[in-house]
């Protein structure tokens, strides 16, 4: 098994830049189930869950050609062969259940492995569910499976959602864009990665109006066509990228995504007291304090404070001047890097979704080990910015969400490498 070794407590400074966003693409890519035309995409990185998507689209039939060095894949479902998403894969990666709503959509019918939960929640689906059982499916949970039908064309419904999902919206949307009439969604998911996914439907042939608002007007479509569409940058590696000069020092200029879907979370970085450049899809960070202010942070739907940023932001607090509180209330169980981060000097105590940090000078390297994606990152956030050495176990963790990231972070100065 693959391990991160980290020889912290250098400055950072260079330039780097992200990869297409993971979480947009595992939604464009069961997109292609909805046209039997070639649905071709860019910017694609080069990531374990991407790999698993094409794994899970191949055995439903699609035809799937890739050209790893291009960032380029097309993805052409002429047909659908088979209409079972089994358990092996559904549970590598739960984004899968994204394959249900396109099924419904083209074919009428589907066998979905429920996902399960993960480290960080128990992650239901109730809400995908919830809106499909509206526009008609017929679904019954057996043996770990959803078996889900519909007679004929998905009905148009409006549908509003008791929470916000981005998953869930995401299903919709997909099973909305071929439905009979005019689906309403009301209390959706506004993430980046949505809007790229309805700019996506569109050019498709779809028809989606409030595209980036909490309600979308769908009016179904008999069929969609391919088209060419390039993947939005990874506004969360991004973000992690940030965080880096941030905690070591330095100044590095990170590109290929636009800040301002960052902008509750650059807030916060503000108001530590790092120096933010702005350019049209790049950010310079520049760290010329020689201290950091503590923040309070809270987790909320875009356009708040992404969860997907907390792990990562919660290192930093570990080396700010004073308290700061890190609230998460998207997942039940997203504070599992505060035990690794205690190993290496932090002080942080956790009450239920609430962990607060008493910042300390400096932090010492020492032997991590990765929970979840996210939480891994925020390691190797606080590897660089502590003296002495950090190794981080379980790494395909990492390998799951950040594309090369060594050689990235290696680009800029920083003395770290694979061991395996
Ligand atoms: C997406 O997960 C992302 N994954 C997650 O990123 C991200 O953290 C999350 O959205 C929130 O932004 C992908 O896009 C592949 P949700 P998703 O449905 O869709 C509850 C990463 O690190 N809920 O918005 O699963 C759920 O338990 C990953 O890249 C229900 O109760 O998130 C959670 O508490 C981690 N019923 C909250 O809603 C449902 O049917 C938000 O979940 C669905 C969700």
């Amino acid at each position: 098994m693959d391990k991160i070794y980290i020889k912290g407590g250098r400055e950072l400074n260079g330039e780097v830049t992200v990869s297409g966003a993971k979480n947009a693409c595992l939604t464009l890519m069961p997109l292609s189930i909805l046209t039997d035309e070639p649905l071709k995409m860019r910017n694609i990185p080069e990531l374990s869950d991407i790999n698993t998507m094409k794994q899970l689209l191949n055995s439903l039939g699609s035809n799937i050609q890739s050209d790893r060095s291009m960032g380029f894949l097309q993805i052409h479902t002429k047909k659908i062969s088979n209409h079972v998403a089994i358990y092996d894969i559904v549970r590598k990666m739960r984004a899968s259940i994204l394959v249900l709503g396109p099924l419904l959509a083209r074919e009428g019918r589907a066998r979905v492995s429920l996902p399960g939960g993960c480290a960080i929640g128990a992650r239901p689906v109730d809400l995908h569910l919830f809106g499909l059982e509206k526009m008609g499916a017929k679904l019954d949970l057996k043996d770990g499976y959803i078996n889900a039908s519909v007679s004929g064309r998905l009905q148009a419904a409006t549908i509003e959602f008791p929470s916000v999902s981005v998953g869930a919206t995401e299903n919709l949307i997909m099973a909305a864009s071929l439905a009979k009439g005019t689906t309403v969604l009301i209390n959706v998911a506004r993430e980046p990665e949505i809007i790229d996914l309805c700019n996506c439907v569109n050019s498709m042939g779809g028809r989606i109006e409030g595209i980036g608002t909490s309600k979308l007007v769908i009016e179904g479509v008999d069929s969609l066509k391919g088209t060419e569409h390039k993947v939005i940058g990874d506004r969360i590696e991004m973000g992690t990228f940030m965080l880096a000069p941030a905690m070591a020092g330095g100044k590095v200029k990170i590109k290929g995504c636009s800040p301002i879907y960052l902008r509750s979370f650059i807030e916060k970085l503000v108001d530590t007291g790092v120096d933010i450049e702005f350019g049209d899809d790049e950010v310079i960070v520049n760290r010329q304090n020689d201290y950091l202010n503590p923040i309070n942070v809270v987790t909320e739907p875009f356009p708040g404070f992404p969860t997907d940023l907390q792990a990562q932001m919660m290192a930093l607090t570990c080396l700010a001047r004073g308290k700061s509180t890190l609230e998460e209330k998207i997942f039940e169980n997203r504070f599992m890097h505060a035990p690794e981060l205690i190993r290496m000097g932090a002080r942080i105590q956790v009450q239920g979704g609430m962990a607060s940090v008493i910042g300390v000078a400096s932090m010492k390297g020492a032997p991590v080990m990765a929970t979840d994606l996210r939480a891994s990152v925020s390691l190797i956030l606080a590897g660089l910015a502590s003296k002495g050495e950090t190794l981080v176990s379980r790494v395909y963790h990492l390998d799951r969400g950040y594309e090369n990231i060594e050689k990235k972070l290696l680009g800029c100065g920083a003395e770290i490498k694979r061991v395996a």
